[in-house]
C-alpha cells in the first residue's frame, strides 16, 4: 500500500518512536520539533528554570571548557554549547540518561562528550574546566560535602553553577566564628545551617539522601572553597573557585585523584 504521509511526517513519526523508546525522560528537550517530556510534573523542565537564571551566566563561552556533572539528557550541556563553549563534557552515573543525551546530541548536531562517570571519579578526568555545572545532584548523594571537595580539588578552575533542592527555613542567620560548649540556642534558630537526612525516601525517590536548608547550602559552598557571586534563582548559585588551605584535622579531600 502506498504511504499517504509526507517525508516530514515520516521523520517526525520516526523521531517520536525513538524518543519514546528511550524514555522516560527527565529533561524536556526539543528534538527536531518533538518534545521529549511534554507531560513533565514540573512543566517545561528545565527550560522554565533555566530562563530564571540564564542571564547570570556568561553569554559568550568561546574558547571555554565546561563540565556538566549529573548531566542527565544534556539540557545544560547543550545550552553551554549554544553559548559557544569549545569543549563540553557531560558525565552521569546513569546509562539510561546518557543514551538519551547521546541521541539528543546526534539530533541537535551538538558536539558534546558524554561519559559514564560518577562524581566520585572526577579526579580521573585529570582536567580543570572553566565552568563546572553541578545542578540537582547534591541531595542525591550520601556524601554531599565530599562531592563539593572533589569538585574543588580536581575539576573546577573558575565558575561553579550549583543548584540543590532546599527544604526548611529560607532565612540565613549570621554565624559566629565559634560558640561556647554550653551555647545551644543557635542550633534551634531556623536560619542556622541544617541538613535533613533522608533514611528512606523523599518524593518516592530512594536516591534523595540529604536536603539542606538555604543557610546550609550556602555554608557548604563556602566551606568547600566556592565564593558565592550571585543567587540568580531561588536554589541556584553562581560561585567562583577560591584558594583553600587544608583544615587543621587533615586534608579536605579523602578520595584518590585517579579513579
Ligand atoms: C535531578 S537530576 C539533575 C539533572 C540536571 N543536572 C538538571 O539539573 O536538570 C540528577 C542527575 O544526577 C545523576 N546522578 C546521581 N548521582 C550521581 C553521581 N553520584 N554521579 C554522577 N551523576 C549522578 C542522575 O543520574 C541524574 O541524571
Amino acid at each position: 500500500m502506498l504511504s499517504t504521509s509526507s517525508p516530514a511526517e515520516d521523520r517526525i513519526a520516526d523521531l517520536e518512536e525513538r524518543i519514546s523508546a528511550l524514555g522516560p525522560w527527565f529533561h524536556n528537550l526539543r528534538l527536531g520539533g518533538v518534545q521529549t517530556a511534554p507531560q513533565h510534573f514540573l512543566g517545561d523542565y528545565p527550560q522554565v528554570k533555566y530562563e530564571r537564571f540564564a542571564q547570570a551566566l556568561p553569554t559568550d563561552l568561546s574558547g571555554k571548557s565546561v563540565l556538566d556533572i549529573g548531566c542527565n539528557a544534556g539540557f545544560y550541556s547543550f545550552e553551554m554549547k549554544r553559548r559557544g563553549a569549545e569543549r563540553v563534557v557531560g558525565i552521569d552515573s546513569d546509562e539510561h540518561y546518557l543514551a538519551q543525551a547521546r541521541f539528543a546530541a546526534g539530533v541537535l548536531g551538538a558536539e558534546v562528550e558524554f561519559r559514564k562517570m560518577t562524581v566520585w571519579e572526577i579526579g580521573a578526568l585529570a582536567e580543570r574546566f572553566d565552568v563546572v555545572i553541578f545542578m540537582g545532584v547534591l541531595y542525591h548523594l550520601r556524601h554531599p560535602l565530599l562531592a563539593l571537595d572533589l569538585i574543588h580539588e580536581h575539576v573546577a578552575r573558575d565558575l561553579l553553577l550549583f543548584q540543590s533542592m532546599q527544604r526548611g527555613s529560607r532565612t540565613v542567620a549570621p554565624v559566629s566564628e565559634d560558640y561556647d560548649f554550653l551555647d545551644k540556642d543557635h542550633f534551634e534558630e531556623p536560619g542556622y545551617p541544617k541538613m535533613s537526612f533522608v533514611e528512606h525516601k523523599y518524593a518516592h525517590d530512594e536516591t534523595n539522601w540529604w536536603v539542606p536548608n538555604r543557610a546550609c547550602a550556602e555554608a557548604m559552598l563556602r566551606s568547600s572553597g566556592f565564593r558565592i557571586e550571585s543567587q540568580p534563582e531561588d536554589e541556584v548559585y553562581l560561585c567562583r573557585w577560591t584558594e583553600l588551605s587544608d583544615p587543621p584535622d587533615g586534608p579536605r579531600c579523602v578520595y584518590p585523584a585517579r579513579g
